[in-house]
């Protein structure tokens, strides 16, 4: 019998394309976003193409008690992988930013990650198998001035997974963080971040393999790119304040927001 993986925000970018490869290695995909027509279109191709079997749970991660609803709609499968990448950014100094849309953030970036991380895990556990992937971002090791909280949930995104796989470490269960740094995608349109010139980005299905490699091998911490390597190795070597006036400047030349 094919293993279960169960994917959050698998109806574009990075997700879809994990869940593509996960399928392409004959894992069954439990697949879970809001958009229930994208994941019909990406179960049917697995199915098609690759023979699996799959579940579509559409969900908004926002609302408080969605992570419980997912979990009942697979308490009968063993998942053998859960990757938590649903996630989404928000453009605008803190003060200026409805609240609700950054308590929205908090939810579906760092809250619905724990809450389903810690209801996979007891089944995990019993079978002393499982592998979690957590899908943060290079913004992790940064402050993120005017992206303020998306930057601030990655860096918890990246403590939390980081922790646990050491609270984890001889029990059979790996987790694995993916940090990636600018990837094509529909990130950067949905959180109002409109880049004015041209910025290196990888391609989703990069980091979708770079993450997937990373999570077989059981590594802890995935950087896709040498220069995202770079960039996470040099900002260690520095204070806070540099990085910080530089995310800084770097989002007020690349972003223009139409205004909350
Ligand atoms: N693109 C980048 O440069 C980049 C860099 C570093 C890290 N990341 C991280 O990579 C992950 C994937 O992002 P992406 O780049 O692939 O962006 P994307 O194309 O916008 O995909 C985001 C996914 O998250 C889902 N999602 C967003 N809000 C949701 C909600 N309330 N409930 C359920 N699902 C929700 C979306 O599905 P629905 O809209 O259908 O719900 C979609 O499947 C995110 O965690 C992001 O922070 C991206």
């Amino acid at each position: 019998m094919n293993p279960w993986a169960l994917i959050t925000g698998a109806s574009s970018g990075i997700g879809q394309e994990l869940a593509r490869i996960l399928a392409q290695h004959r894992f069954n995909l439990v697949l879970v976003a809001r958009n229930e027509s994208r994941l019909q279109e990406v179960a049917r191709e697995a199915r098609a193409d690759r023979g699996v079997q799959t579940r579509v749970i559409p969900a908004d991660l926002a609302r408080q008690g969605a992570a419980e609803e997912i979990f009942q709609g697979v308490k009968d499968l063993p998942i053998q992988v859960l990757v938590n990448n649903a996630g989404f950014g928000a453009y605008g100094e803190f003060a200026k930013m409805p609240l609700d849309l950054q308590t929205d953030l908090m939810q579906v970036n760092m809250v619905a990650l724990v809450q389903l991380t810690h209801k996979c895990l007891p089944q995990m556990l019993d079978r002393r198998s499982g592998r979690i992937l957590n899908v943060a971002s290079v913004a992790a090791f940064l402050p993120g001035p005017t992206v303020n909280l998306y930057y601030a949930s990655k860096a918890f995104v990246f403590s939390f997974s980081y922790a646990l796989a050491e609270e984890l470490q001889g029990t059979g269960i790996t987790v694995s963080t993916l940090c990636p740094g600018t990837t094509r995608t529909e990130f950067f349109s949905r959180a109002n971040i409109h880049m004015k010139r041209p910025w290196p980005m990888l391609e989703a299905r990069e980091v979708a393999q770079a993450g997937f490699e990373g999570l077989m091998k059981g590594k802890r911490v995935i950087i896709p790119g040498f220069m995202n390597r770079l960039m996470a190795a040099l900002v260690k070597c520095v204070p806070p304040r540099i990085p910080a006036r530089v995310v800084r400047k770097v989002h007020e030349g690349d972003t223009s927001l139409p205004q909350a």
